[in-house]
């Protein structure tokens, strides 16, 4: 039984974290409206309950709000226009073709919900663009990492992100995981005074979207289990 909840019957429980997290979407417009920190510090509480290998609990945590996130933004942005960065390398060339037409097919669905022709290379940079202003929400996050761990300690912080991202949901509260501040890592290390045993990992933006948004009403696809999942050693 899940304890905090003896109350509910073990039916309903499962029905509230399905539902939950089945209602999680990557959303990419916000509305102002602010978050408080003690919200946003009950949430990173209830997401420093994931477990980790060891429970080294390798995650580290910025978060930005207010001025301190404007001017992060506005570096950022200055940044992604320059083209200063290094270019982003979170896939590998060549992306085995099963990645291949799934990534391609996100791209079609979303620059689609957004009314952008997938040759528009200027449209699709101004919709990338929006990723660094953290797609106008009121907080963001970056999730950083010490560098001299192994991939392994991905895993942990990637479960950290993901109970976040529930718990935020549970209380109506939207989110986005980006990868794409990882190549801003000297920027974002800078304006945070991360030490230089920290990597940028990934970062998350934060607050009530924007239901009316086209960009939010995009639903993407998933495959089915028997397409991902092979079961042994059951009845038939
Ligand atoms: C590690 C990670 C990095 C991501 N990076 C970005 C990003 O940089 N920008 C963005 O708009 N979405 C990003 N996403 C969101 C994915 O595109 C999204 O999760 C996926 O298309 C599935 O859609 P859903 O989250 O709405 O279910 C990222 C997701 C993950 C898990």
């Amino acid at each position: 039984m899940v304890q905090a909840a003896m109350e509910w019957s073990q039916e309903t429980v499962a029905q509230c974290v399905a539902t939950v997290i089945s209602s999680r979407r990557s959303v990419r417009a916000f509305k102002p409206e602010p978050l408080r920190r003690e919200l946003v510090e009950e949430i990173l509480g209830e997401s420093a309950t994931a477990p980790s290998g060891a429970n080294i609990q390798p995650w580290r945590v910025y978060v930005v709000s207010g001025a301190v996130k404007d001017e992060l933004a506005n570096d950022l942005v200055a940044a992604y226009r320059a083209g200063t960065a290094p270019p982003p390398a979170h896939f590998p060339e060549p992306l085995p073709d099963v990645f291949r037409t799934r990534l391609t097919d996100f791209g079609a669905r979303y620059y689609a919900s957004l009314g952008i022709d997938r040759h528009d290379t200027a449209a699709r940079m101004h919709q990338t663009e929006k990723n660094f202003s953290f797609f106008g929400a009121p907080v963001g996050l970056i999730i950083s990492i010490d560098r001299r761990l192994k991939p392994h300690s991905w895993i942990d912080i990637g479960l950290f992100a993901q109970n976040l991202m529930i718990a935020a949901k549970a209380r109506g509260i939207d989110t986005c995981p980006q990868v794409s501040f990882a190549p801003f890592h000297e920027l974002i290390a800078a304006h945070l005074q991360m030490p230089p045993d920290e990597v940028t990992a990934f970062g998350i933006s934060m607050g009530y979207g924007d239901p009316r948004a086209k960009v939010n009403q995009t639903r993407m696809p998933r495959e089915r289990v028997q397409d991902f999942a092979r079961l042994f050693g059951f009845p038939a």
